[in-house]
């Protein structure tokens, strides 16, 4: 099995070599093909921080064991980690959170054991980034959900959690207010469940989810989220197993995936040999693990948990009573372990299965042609107008612009009904959004929305517009509060 290793930057080279070492002792069949990414790489002139051969290899491959890699500072460079996430499509960034014996925490020093995995998708939400001020005063950003990208991430934590051997799987969510975003992936959530009847399958709004975790994280074992309540949520699970330095990650794609350690370049203890090398040696047995290396993956762990529950530590963590290792004895003491069982968490040894990439030669995007469709009409358009005006006078202007399909029906302000009824007490921006709709959901065409908003336009200023849609005869669009 060929992977491309990038070691990274600061104590990136010191940690990797360590956990090759660990697993060329523990005659893993890996081929490791070096390639040129981070910081160095951008000095040399690349502006994405890696070589064209670099990228090439890694697609070619198609699993990447990349050390953490800096991000020259400065506009208009973009960090090489998440331009490899973006545009490798990784989809499901997985993190496991356990306790490690020799690693105190609050919930290990109270008996209570965790033993969690945290799904996060990995592409969509707001991490697109389409961000537009509607105002000089009021700025908005698109929030992405989609069908194909929730069933991706869902079906890929689904199929985990049974390699895991997990009972459980919770969709962490905020579906009671976003009712089509976080509402959509509870849905495909639910509808994958349907499949994986040996799973035990429930739902937790996101708020609840926290409180409940950092009360009783141990009645947790797989959590799939939308990407930025699990970008948060997954940060909380490595506070509550002893900080990021413990906590592997994994980034899954259908072509390519990448495995890195959560933490960054540590340039303060670069090149000193004193970096604790953990995250990254558990970010290479999830990908290990990936590959169907199952025993060797558990063989390895189990060694690491043994060299942590035996008090021996790197300078970052553990007693500091007993003096501790460089990273090169931390890594010589794990392979020393080799065959020896941890008292707690001993990882059972599961079954090696046959890695199966995924084809790689694709000419059309296979998410785009599974795309299906119902009965559309368009039902009317919501225009976000900038205005200084109270609602009364906005209505009185509007009404010369009323269409006999399409008439005003509420205007709100940040989402609450401030016409034809509202509080005088309701805080008002300068930005009001004018909803129209057709009567009795009959059908417009786009043109009618285009001739509405240029008439509109002759006496407001315009900022945005949606359309308002049905499908399969189903509202497609929120109401708003008050409506
Ligand atoms: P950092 O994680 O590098 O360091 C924070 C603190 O943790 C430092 O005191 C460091 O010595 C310590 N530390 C981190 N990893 C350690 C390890 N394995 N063993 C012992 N101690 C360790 O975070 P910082 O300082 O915010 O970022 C430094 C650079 O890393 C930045 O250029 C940042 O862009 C980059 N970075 C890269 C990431 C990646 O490649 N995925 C992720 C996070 C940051």
């Amino acid at each position: 099995m060929k992977i491309a290793v990038a070691n990274g930057d600061g104590i990136g080279p010191e940690i990797m070599e360590a956990v090759i070492s660990v697993f060329k002792a523990a005659n893993l069949p890996l081929e490791y093909h070096f390639v040129d990414m981070g910081k160095w790489v951008f000095d040399k002139g690349f502006s994405n921080g890696m070589t064209p051969e670099a990228k090439a290899t890694i697609e070619q491959l198609g699993i990447l064991f990349k050390g953490p890699m800096e991000t020259p500072k400065g506009k208009g460079v973009k960090s090489v980690n998440v331009t490899a996430r973006k545009t490798w499509n990784t989809y499901a960034n997985e993190r496991h959170f356990q306790t490690l014996s020799g690693v105190d925490t609050v919930f290990s020093k109270a008996g209570i054991n965790i033993d969690l995995t945290i799904v996060r998708e990995n592409i969509e939400d707001t991490y697109g980034g389409i961000e537009h001020m509607l105002t000089q005063d009021v700025a908005i950003a698109r929030r992405f959900i989609s069908r194909g990208g929730s069933e991706q991430v869902i079906r890929y934590a689904f199929e985990m959690a049974r390699k895991k051997g997990a009972k459980r799987i919770t969709c962490g969510h905020k579906a009671n207010i976003m009712k089509l975003t976080d509402g959509l992936f509870l849905e495909v959530f639910n509808e994958i469940a349907k499949e994986y009847t040996d799973l035990k399958a429930d739902d937790v709004i996101v708020d609840d989810l926290c409180m409940k975790l950092v009360s009783r994280p141990d009645l947790f074992d797989v959590i799939v989220l939308t990407n930025l309540q699990g970008d948060i949520v997954s940060d909380l699970c490595a506070g509550l197993v002893g900080g990021l330095g413990f906590a592997p990650s994994s980034n899954i794609g259908d072509h390519i995936s990448i495995f890195e350690a959560v933490h960054g370049t540590a340039p303060d203890i670069a090149g000193k040999n004193i970096a604790n090398p953990t995250s990254l040696l558990l970010s290479g047995l999830n990908m290990l693990r990936h590959l169907g290396m199952m025993s060797k993956a558990a063989m390895i762990e189990n060694a690491l948990l043994y060299t942590l529950e035996s008090g021996i530590h790197t300078g970052d963590f553990g007693d500091k009573s007993t003096p501790s290792l460089n990273t090169t004895q931390f890594t010589q003491a794990i392979i020393d372990h080799f065959g020896k069982q941890p008292k707690m968490n001993s990882r059972a040894i599961l079954n090696d299965f046959e890695f199966a990439p995924k084809n790689t030669n694709i000419s059309e995007n296979p998410m785009l042609l599974g795309t299906k469709k119902e009965e559309h009409t368009i039902v009317g358009a919501d225009i976000f107008i900038e205005s200084a005006l109270q609602p009364n006078a906005i209505a009185q202007i509007v009404s010369k612009h009323e269409k006999p399909n399409l008439k005003l029906l509420i205007i709100s302000n940040r989402g609450t009904q401030v016409w034809p009824t509202g509080s005088v007490y309701t805080n008002l921006v300068d930005q009001f959004r004018l909803r129209f709709e057709t009567e009795a959901g009959a059908g417009l065409l786009q043109s009618d929305i285009v001739e509405l908003y240029s008439s509109l336009s002759k006496d407001l200023q315009i900022s945005s517009v949606e359309v308002l849609s049905m499908w399969g005869g189903k509202k497609a669009y929120s109401l708003a509060q008050g409506q």
